[in-house]
């Protein structure tokens, strides 16, 4: 069962049963015009719905207010011409075929963090695998203290977790991660992608998508996770300082991204990847299809560690997401994320 919880502007209703009534009316008058080719006259939807002129047109002004291009013409009633391009949190069920993840969505417009959102539920008891969507961010929160840019047109979500797991296995989570997105974005828009370790998403050597996850746990026993995803989907322009690092999955297969769809496979990949990882508190089922995508594997690479720079060749990943490094003498240890950072020996990878 799939319940999706919208968030409504503050000024669009005032009582949460009326935001309910309003909201399923609103529903229904879309889903009329969306099988009409043509115009649906103002009393067809009156009858059909047992609801006054002025209610129809309440929700159909706010319908406009979403984004719909909706063609009013006197005696002939309403004609849906366009529909905005957003995701529709209703449409993920469609194509979800988990066992608990994303059966609870909190969307929203506009958003300032979904991970913000999603600790908030973490902390007031929300449940294991609900998810939060937001359309826009407007404090979007990176790695190390850095902000996300957030404009229209990408992925920015938040999974809340609550793994039965020690707490110090909980940063392998981002790895897993990682791995599902890549596999989501292969299997709805047919682009191979590779991973940065530990989570970048890469394809033809750019920056698709960035992965912060936070927890919150006392002593050895977490509390909850939330892994919180900006995919960059159908974003065509990135400002200067990032042009070389940074794409989007649009410029790189040049068709638009359904990001309601790939979202929901994304949830369909995560719940089995993340599975795997709770059966063994690691990554141990997981290590051959991460190296596969790794794309730093095999190659020499600048660790900089304590802004000391080492050239080392990067082996791969071990059971608990570690990189496994080797020296020109052939000694081997591994590295652990949060401690250091990957560099390419010419460049971003
Ligand atoms: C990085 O710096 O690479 C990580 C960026 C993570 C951005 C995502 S967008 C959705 C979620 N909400 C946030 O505020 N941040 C993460």
């Amino acid at each position: 069962m799939l319940l999706v919880i919208e968030i409504l502007g503050k000024n669009e209703m005032d009582t949460i049963g009326m935001e309910e009534e309003v909201m399923a009316t609103k529903d229904k008058i879309l889903e009329m015009l969306q099988q009409q080719d043509s115009f649906v006259s103002g009393q067809t939807l009156c009858d059909q719905l047992g609801i006054s002129r002025t209610a129809v047109w309440k929700n159909i002004n706010a319908l406009k207010e979403d984004g719909y291009v909706i063609e009013s013409v006197n005696n002939k009633g309403y004609h849906l011409v366009e529909e905005p391009d957003v995701i529709d949190p209703k449409r993920i069920g469609e194509y979800l075929h988990t066992q608990w993840l994303a059966h609870n969505i909190v969307y929203d417009k506009k958003m300032d963090s979904t991970n913000t959102q999603a600790k908030i539920l973490g902390e007031s008891g929300g449940d294991n695998g609900t998810v939060v969507i937001a359309e826009q961010q407007t404090a979007g929160k990176g790695r190390r203290g850095k902000t996300w840019v957030s404009p229209m047109g990408n992925c920015y979500f938040t999974v809340l977790l609550r793994p039965d797991v020690h707490a110090d296995r909980a940063s392998m989570i981002t790895l897993v991660s990682a791995l599902a997105l890549a596999q989501a974005v292969e299997n709805v828009m047919g682009l191979r992608t590779m991973i940065k370790w530990p989570n970048d998403v890469i394809a033809n050597g750019k920056k698709l998508c960035g992965i912060l996850t936070e927890s919150s746990s006392d002593l050895e026993y977490i509390n909850y996770v939330v892994v919180g995803i900006g995919v960059n989907c159908n974003q065509t322009e990135f400002p200067e300082e990032i042009r070389d690092i940074a794409s989007s999955i649009c410029l790189e297969t040049g068709k638009k991204v359904d990001r309601t769809r790939l979202l929901a496979e994304f949830f369909n990949c995560f719940e089995v990847y993340y599975e795997k990882f709770l059966e063994t508190e690691d990554l141990q089922g997981l290590v051959e299809d991460y190296n596969a995508r790794l794309i730093n594997r095999g190659k020499d690479v600048k660790i900089v560690e304590k802004e000391q720079e080492t050239v080392l060749r990067a082996i791969g990943v071990d059971q608990r997401g570690g990189l496994i490094v080797e020296d020109k003498a052939g000694v081997q240890r591994s590295i652990i994320s949060g401690e250091v950072s990957v560099r390419g020996l010419y460049g971003y990878v």
